[in-house]
């Protein structure tokens, strides 16, 4: 049975008990009805979602919007800092507390890790952390789980390789942490030597039950994994622009390396070039489906916290 969801805020996925996410993916799925038939519901029919995107998004931030609109409420908000006050010298803290005097919740994407945390702590209302830096985004972590759940059937005993930027990339940081409150997961690490795994994420599995392996190529790994989690190299976090340049297409998946083999590919986008086009038309690709996936996710994520956390 699965018990009420209890946090107030979504800023990390160490804060996550297993339940939590099954709260959720199970929310989601009921909700997947009204997403994928563009159908609205009054669920949050008056209720107001402030944006707070000092960083670029396509995705997080137009989920966030369209499941808002399919539960009819509304957003507001801003997607760049360059059109908020905060160009005037205006503090975060500031600018997160006079929007919270217009909106029911909060979703913050900000370049510095722990801004949606220090914000949760001087707001009344939610706040939702959509990446913070190279930190952690949890809400595309519950996506990702809803999507291996849909694709593959099962989380416990799964099989993936996360592939790409592990250091800087908020999306696998997340994703780890949530797989470490399953049983049985077998993680393979794939990465330039200069991107690993942070540490202190590796330590935090050390006490889970997650078996984690690096290992250096694909063709290793590749007959026996469920799921190849590909990222994007962030060329936005490197201080050295010519890092970026010695890393850039360390590893590019094309339809050839997966031909026979039995897994989905996921990807959170956006893709450079670290899976070859020729991917998307073959039943590997669930990268798209992925990114569909987020709305039904969404929409559970802000009836959940919006409901359970009336203003
Ligand atoms: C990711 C992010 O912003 O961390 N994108 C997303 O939200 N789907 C991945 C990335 O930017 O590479």
């Amino acid at each position: 049975m699965i018990k009420i969801f209890r946090l107030k805020n979504i800023i990390s996925v160490k804060d996550f008990e297993r339940e939590d996410i099954e709260y959720i993916l199970n929310e989601a799925s009921k909700l997947e009805n009204i997403a994928k038939s563009k159908e609205t519901s009054e669920e949050l029919k008056g209720k107001i979602l402030g944006l707070m995107f000092f960083e670029p998004s396509t995705r997080t931030r137009m989920s966030f919007e369209t499941s808002m609109k399919r539960l009819n409420g509304e957003c507001i908000g801003f997607e760049n800092s360059k059109s908020s006050s905060v160009s005037k010298g205006e503090s975060i803290a500031d600018t997160a507390k006079m929007i919270e005097g217009y909106s029911d919740a909060l979703v913050i994407r900000h370049e510095l890790e722990g801004v949606s945390k220090f914000i949760s702590d001087i707001v009344e209302v939610p706040v939702i952390n959509a990446g913070d830096g190279a930190g952690q985004h949890p809400t595309q972590t519950l996506l990702d789980l809803y999507t291996i759940k849909n694709e593959i059937g099962f989380i416990d005993d799964l099989k993936i390789a996360l592939i790409g930027d592990l250091k800087f990339g908020r999306t696998v940081h997340s994703l780890a942490y949530a797989l470490g409150l399953f049983n049985n997961v077998k993680i393979y690490l794939v990465s330039p030597p200069e991107l690993e795994m942070p540490q202190e994420v590796l330590h935090d599995l050390d006490k889970t039950n997650v078996k984690y392996e690096k290992v250096d190529s694909i063709e290793k790994i590749i007959d026996d994994i469920n799921v190849l989690y590909v990222t994007r190299i962030q060329k936005e976090r490197f201080g050295d622009i010519n890092d970026y340049l010695k890393i850039k297409g360390a590893y590019i998946i094309n339809r050839k390396m997966l031909e026979g083999k039995d897994l989905i590919v996921m990807h959170p986008l956006p893709r450079i070039d670290e899976i070859d086009t020729d991917v998307d038309n073959t039943k590997y690709n669930k990268y798209f489906t992925q990114a569909e996936n987020a709305v039904p996710v969404r929409m559970a994520i802000l009836k959940t916290l919006i409901k359970n956390n009336p203003k």
